[in-house]
């Protein structure tokens, strides 16, 4: 939900209008840039996508940027930032929300402010531009006024005749690189072309980047020391390279991460193992598509004999009088950085649980909040849907399932063998699925429909489909039809039916029940069925079904967007990490 950049150094702004355009995957409703010139700042703002707008060059050794995701506020120039101070002589981007911003605007507004935008993050310049008055200087303005909002933020702020940038963190992710410039930014793929030595800064902590940055804790004001540390991602990750989409690239890029997934370090595999197994109770938590991952880890947790409930991490509190120091919490994030996650995380720790999370984003929040962490090693996700994240979150919850009975190494083979299939797969499906979607394009709904593991695939399944074409998309339990969802079935309705071997005769059953009522049937197995008007043919991956089930429907989705000619990277109303709750 937003991204934000800071330069300080040589051609700053090119640097930010480059770093932005990387950073647009996090919202990109509008943009803009500032940096000081002659007569004040200078800033650019605009509504739609930076990566249609050509960079500019200025001269300045100082820009600041913003991609927005509109919260307060609608999609507007005037609501876009950065945003300047009543005396225009301080710029600020923002990303978090303010909770008091209210009562903070109403005590300026008396004080004789006046407002320009909608947003709550104006407050946040005007709160500095009053706090100058009585502090000595630009950061303790910034640091005393920070001590007053509640909520998120991560901010990077100038002001006029100051050659400094001062950027803080408390909820938001910020990073700062170490290059021939200094950065800052939401996420180091917006500077990894330029460095890897990075700095992630921790909640309640303030740089001030002058000469060198220097950092200090928030609340005392203190300067804290710090170690800077080497990014394992690299520039070309972060890029599309031959693929016209992110999607199509991550898509295609599953059969190498799903053996990077099962690579993970023996210590910290079994440290996990072994909480698994003594925690009186397990949770499995997420979001979204890391949501459906905990469904399908807690069937395959089950088959080793253990159970674990799980919960949409939104929905924690629901059971939060459960949890003491044996408890355990799973946690699943792509980012790291998910809101509703963090939320629901930190108020487990609160009552003693331990956390273990599986995570693909390095040193992100969630990873450092966590007991103990497994990487996904997935490399940069930049689409904003979630594919190769959710069959590695997959992957290693299979591994960990394996790991309790003590066959680690079989799971690994399981997976790798899985892996290669999948390769094959990509390539073989893609001129039928495009087709498929051809077919599909102009449909109102699609329902999707499995058993077993393929229940959680059906989740999945829809949530591709609908946050990519906008078709609306519903996946349920097989059994589930007749409690219902019949009922919108017609003459014509795409049904897709997933199967695997356990649970083929009862899908099977489910899928004709459609058909009879008028139902085009679509189904994915590793085999073919008269009953189905549409075969789709996967291998079988035995344990592994449900990774092989997922590769058709994100093709199918990609294609569908295409089709009714949206840009599958960046749908409409979504931005990729959720930082707000
Ligand atoms: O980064 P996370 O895995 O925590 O994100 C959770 C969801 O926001 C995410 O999976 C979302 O549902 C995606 N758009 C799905 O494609």
């Amino acid at each position: 939900m937003c991204g934000i950049i800071g330069i300080k150094g040589n051609n700053a702004t090119e640097k930010a209008f480059f770093g932005l355009k990387i950073l647009e995957y996090r919202g990109y409703d509008s943009w803009g840039v500032a940096y000081p010139s002659n007569n004040g700042f200078s800033v650019t703002k605009k509504v739609g996508h930076i990566s249609n707008s050509e960079p500019f060059s200025s001269g300045s050794n100082i820009a600041i940027g913003h991609t927005r995701w509109a919260t307060h506020g609608n999609v507007s120039e005037k609501n876009a930032h950065p945003h300047l101070s009543m005396d225009g002589k301080i710029a600020l981007v923002h990303n978090g929300i303010v909770e008091n911003f209210a009562e903070i605007k109403k005590s300026l507004i008396e004080k004789g402010f006046i407002f320009k935008s909608d947003t709550d993050s104006e407050v946040i310049v005007n709160l500095i531009q009053e706090k100058m008055k009585s502090e000595n200087s630009f950061e303790e303005a910034v640091r005393k006024s920070l001590l007053e909002i509640e909520g998120s933020f991560a901010i990077v702020a100038v002001h006029l005749g100051d050659d400094k940038l001062v950027c803080a963190r408390n909820g938001s992710p910020l990073v700062l690189g170490f290059g021939d410039s200094y950065f800052v930014a939401s996420d180091a793929t917006a500077f990894i072309g330029e460095t890897k030595k990075v700095y992630f800064l921790n909640d309640n902590e303030m740089v001030v980047i002058s000469l060198e940055p220097k950092v200090f804790d928030i609340s005392s004001g203190k300067e804290i020391s710090f170690e800077t540390k080497e990014l394992t991602w690299n520039f070309e990750q972060a890029q599309k390279g031959q693929y016209p989409h992110f999607m199509l690239k991550e898509i295609s890029e599953q059969s190498k991460t799903l053996n990077l997934a099962v690579e993970q370090p023996k210590e910290k595999l079994d440290e996990l193992t072994s909480l698994l197994k003594s925690s009186e109770k397990i949770f499995l938590i997420g979001c979204g598509t890391s949501y459906h991952a905990c469904i399908a880890g807690s069937y395959f947790f089950s088959n080793a004999g253990l159970h674990v409930e799980t919960v949409l991490a939104s929905e924690f509190q629901r059971v939060e009088n459960f949890l003491n120091e044996k408890t355990l919490i799973v946690a699943l994030s792509q980012s790291g950085e998910t809101a509703d996650l963090l939320c629901a995380i930190k108020s487990a720790k609160k009552k003693g649980a331990k956390i273990a999370s599986i995570v693909n984003v390095m040193d992100s929040s969630l990873m450092r909040i966590s007991d103990v962490s497994l990487l996904m090693n997935a490399g940069p996700e930049i689409c904003v849907l979630s594919t190769k994240s959710y069959t590695s979150q997959l992957a290693i919850l299979l591994l960990l399932a394996y790991s309790i009975a003590g066959k680690a190494n079989e799971a690994k083979q399981l997976v790798k063998e899985t892996a290669s299939k999948i390769e094959l797969l990509i390539s073989s499906s893609e001129s039928e699925m495009e087709s498929l979607a051809e077919k599909l394009a102009d449909k109102k709904n699609i329902f999707i429909i499995g058993r077993g593991e393929a229940f959680p695939a059906a989740l999945e399944s829809a949530l591709k489909i609908k946050e990519v074409s906008y078709i609306h998309a519903e996946g349920f339990a097989g059994a589930e039809l007749k409690h219902g969802t019949i009922a919108l079935i017609e003459e014509g309705t795409p049904a897709i039916v997933l199967c695997t071997p356990e649970t083929r005769a009862e899908v099977l059953s489910n899928a004709i029940e459609m058909k009879s009522r008028g139902a085009l049937i679509i189904g994915v197995d590793s085999k073919e069925h008269s009953e189905f008007d549409f075969n789709i043919i996967v291998p079988n991956c035995g344990n592994a079904d449900i990774i092989s089930l997922a590769i058709p429907i994100q093709l199918l989705a990609y294609y569908l967007a295409l089709k009714k000619g949206l840009d599958p990277d960046k749908p409409r109303n979504l931005a990729k990490s959720v930082t707000v709750k």
